[in-house]
């Protein structure tokens, strides 16, 4: 007995050493290599999950993965994703106790309750709530309830609304409440005292765990907020939540939209530079699909800043065991959006080699080396330039140092005090991408930056959620520069053509409807041929409809003074549309949003900011920049708001394109083409080269518009197609 005994216990011990020895192989290796002497065998690729679906990385090979699905509203549990071993064996998966499961199921996401309201009551007093169900809040007499008195449980796990907060105003800061699922320590709210927070178990805290009343009367740090393990955050939120920090740092506003929106950090006059560094995770268990996906991401986000009013200069790292330089923002064209994007493009994951492990110090110390050599360089205003660096990472392991060196470092070069917080770091922003259930968020939230009111960390589902974030977070609300469009149409279709329209007029008691578009947020361009006189007399008989079936009436149409449409009669033309552009003045003023905002007009300040061409570009450069070659690139949109292309020939071009219009005059006329077409309009389609889409009725008004920089422009107003050649009236003023 006592033999066997002792045999047991150095196995025991036997086995401990093995598989700490791989715990640190596995922590420390830079490299997973799979060169054995034997084949490896596949997994298994006939997996399930109870109420959801698998796939496979790579068939079952070797070191490739199985993700787990599950319907929304739902999570994987224990784990979503599987490595496939050199031995044919998915990994184990295991609970919080180290217990194994032997099949994976789906779970219900639910929310965390809140468990703490000073001075109020919340009902019902629940741990944990469904989809769908509500939590409800109110205050004791003689405190202010501050937040959502009414909170939804979304299929996301979080809640919607803001966290409830009864407060008196009677201490110096306000009462900082506590996140659901959090317990809050500190009970008192005055200068210097501080306040902490801790997470219920299995929840995750983001954010600041502790926080000081500060002199100005504020809490330092950012607002914490519990995440469960297999809680994401929405991507919807999340482009809130950038919308109201980067997308805010960015925002210029033009002239004729004096702010309205206040972002919760003030933009120095005459600032308006950006280096942005972007670190992409290219770990060994980064897919070639998730890389490319986040790649797709960050390229759409190059284009988005790029139409930003704002110098921008970029680096782009890719890490694994080492870090790579994709571009590197020393280089004399790294402001060059262009550029940028095609060596992102040409950068191949295979520059990596087999190590693969993440070190996500090494990307943070090449980008203090950067920054170290722009302060170095005497003009490069590096004291006045705002320091964003994005990090994109499934956070899955973690080779060399610990990144928080680094930033003390990046820290120390920016002048910046290491403080317990960073609440007042106006040259640094440190966003933090959390992508996948692997992440380790402990590790992340100390990295990225913790602001008043403001997100720095963000734990995603998918690499595909990225782009999504960044398509959306520029064109909401808290930006309101003029010619902004949600480039996909997947949410909601306004939103990709938010400058449209639609103008109903009442002829002799039958409707009559046109498109215009938005110029600024109390007029509407439109085409003179939609009106006739009533309209002009009693402009109440005009309505406007925007965004999403917003309605405003017109309290004046004003036709542009040379239009006439009968002009040519005496010559046999029935219908003349030389100046044929109208504007309508509106009974109120569009809110700018998402779905709602001006296109850049041409020979307008936003429109050179938009151009990136300074305020002091003419009409004839503007002109130049949009037309320099004999065709370009236009859209309009269909009666089904599809947004079709075209093409505006200019130049020698332009003149064929004319002589199709000509199919369309009636034979008795004795006009000569270039009275009827003037030089006033614009010519699009009718090239051999291009069957180009042609408008229809109704869509007489709309805009013919120009993308540049991902910025939109006005070309000219759609008239009526004829015979594969559409007419625009340009814009005469
Ligand atoms: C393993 O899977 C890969 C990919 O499906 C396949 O090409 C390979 O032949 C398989 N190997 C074995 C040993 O079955
Ligand atoms: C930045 O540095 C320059 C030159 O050293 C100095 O003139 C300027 O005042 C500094 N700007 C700020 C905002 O500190
Ligand atoms: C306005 O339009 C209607 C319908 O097209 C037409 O009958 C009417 O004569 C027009 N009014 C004027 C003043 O032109
Ligand atoms: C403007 O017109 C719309 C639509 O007719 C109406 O709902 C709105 O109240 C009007 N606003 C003002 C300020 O008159």
């Amino acid at each position: 007995m006592t033999m066997q005994g002792c045999v047991v216990a150095v196995l025991c011990a036997a086995y401990l050493v093995i598989s700490f020895g791989e715990v640190q192989k596995q922590e420390e290796s830079e490299d997973y290599d799979y060169d054995y002497a034997y084949l490896p065998k596949n997994c298994s690729v006939s997996e399930s999950i109870a109420g959801g679906w698998v796939s496979y990385s790579e068939g079952g090979a070797a070191g490739s993965t199985l993700t787990y699905h599950c319907e929304e509203g739902h999570y994987p549990f224990p784990v979503s994703q599987r490595v496939c071993s050199t031995e044919g064996e998915w990994s184990t998966m295991r609970l919080a106790n180290g217990r194994t499961v032997a099949q994976a199921t789906c779970k219900e996401v639910l929310c965390p309750a809140q468990l703490q309201l000073d001075n109020g009551e919340f009902w019902p007093r629940e741990q944990w709530f469904r989809s769908g169900e509500t939590q409800e809040f109110s205050c004791q007499d003689g405190f202010t309830l501050y937040g959502s008195a009414v909170r939804n449980c979304t299929p996301w796990g979080e809640w919607t609304g803001t966290t409830p907060v009864c407060d008196d105003q009677v201490d110096d800061c306000m009462n900082p409440g506590t996140p659901p699922g959090a317990l809050r320590s500190g009970d008192h709210f005055r200068v210097g005292e501080k306040v902490q927070y801790r997470c219920h178990m299995g929840l995750d805290l983001l954010g600041s765990s502790e926080r000081v009343c500060l002199e100005s009367r504020e809490w330092s740090g950012s607002d914490a907020r519990c995440l469960a393990q297999f809680a994401f955050d929405s991507p919807n939120m999340v482009a809130q939540a950038m919308a109201g920090s980067l997308a805010g740092v960015m925002d210029v506003t033009s002239p004729e939209f004096k702010k309205k929106v206040s972002f919760g950090r003030s933009i120095r006059p005459g600032e308006g530079r950006l280096n942005v560094f972007i670190l992409l995770d290219n770990s060994g268990s980064i897919s070639e699909k998730h890389f490319l996906e986040a790649r797709k991401a960050i390229e759409g986000l190059i284009r988005k800043l790029d139409s930003y009013e704002v110098n921008l200069k970029y680096e782009i790292i890719s890490y694994a065991s080492q870090a790579r330089n994709i571009v590197s923002i020393v280089d004399p064209e790294s402001h060059n959006a262009d550029y940028v994007l095609h060596e992102l493009r040409e950068f191949k994951r295979t520059d990596h080699g087999t190590k693969r492990g993440t070190n996500l110090y090494a990307a943070l110390h090449m980008v203090y080396a950067s920054m170290a050599f722009l302060k170095e360089s005497k003009e490069s205003k590096f004291n006045e330039t705002q320091n964003v660096i994005l990090i994109v990472t499934d956070g899955q392991s973690n080779t060399g140092k610990s990144p928080k060196n680094a930033l003390m470092r990046i820290r120390a070069l920016l002048d910046l005090k290491d403080s317990l917080d960073h609440t007042h770091e106006n040259l640094l922003d440190v966003y933090v991408f959390g992508v996948g259930s692997e992440v380790r968020k402990k590790e992340l939230n100390e990295i990225a930056s913790k602001k008043q009111k403001e997100k720095h960390i963000f734990i995603l589902e998918k690499f595909k959620d990225l782009g999504e974030v960044f398509d959306e977070m520029i064109s909401d609300s808290a930006v309101t520069m003029c010619g902004i469009a949600q480039e996909s149409v997947k949410k909601s279709k306004e939103n990709t053509r938010p400058w449209n329209v639609e103008i109903t007029t009442m002829i002799m008691g039958k409707m009559e409807n046109c498109k215009g578009s938005i110029v600024t947020q109390n007029w509407i361009m439109t085409a003179a041929h939609c009106f006739n006189e009533t309209a002009v007399t009693h402009p109440k008989t005009v309505t406007v409809k925007h965004g999403k079936h917003e309605v405003k009436t017109a309290v004046s149409v004003i036709l542009h003074p040379q239009y006439n449409v009968r002009g040519l009669r005496h010559k046999n033309v029935k219908e003349f549309y030389d100046y044929d552009i109208a504007l309508i003045k509106l009974n109120q003023s569009i809110q700018v949003s998402g779905a709602s905002r001006p296109i850049c007009l041409p020979c307008t300040k936003p429109a050179s900011s938009a151009l990136k061409m300074g305020p002091e570009s003419t009409c004839e450069q503007h002109k130049k920049a949009l037309f320099h070659l004999e065709e370009t690139q236009a859209h309009f949109l269909t009666k089904n708001y599809e947004r079709k292309q075209t093409h505006i020939q200019t130049g020698a071009k332009r003149l064929e394109c004319i002589k199709h219009a000509a199919v369309t005059f009636s034979p008795e006329t004795t006009v000569s083409l270039t009275e009827v077409v003037t030089d006033r309009f614009l010519c699009t389609g009718g090239s051999q080269s291009y069957k180009d889409a042609v408008t229809c009725k109704g869509d007489s008004g709309g805009s013919l518009f120009l993308r540049k920089r991902q910025r939109y422009l006005q070309g000219g107003c759609s008239k009526l197609g004829q015979q594969g050649c559409v007419l625009q009236t340009i814009k005469d003023t």
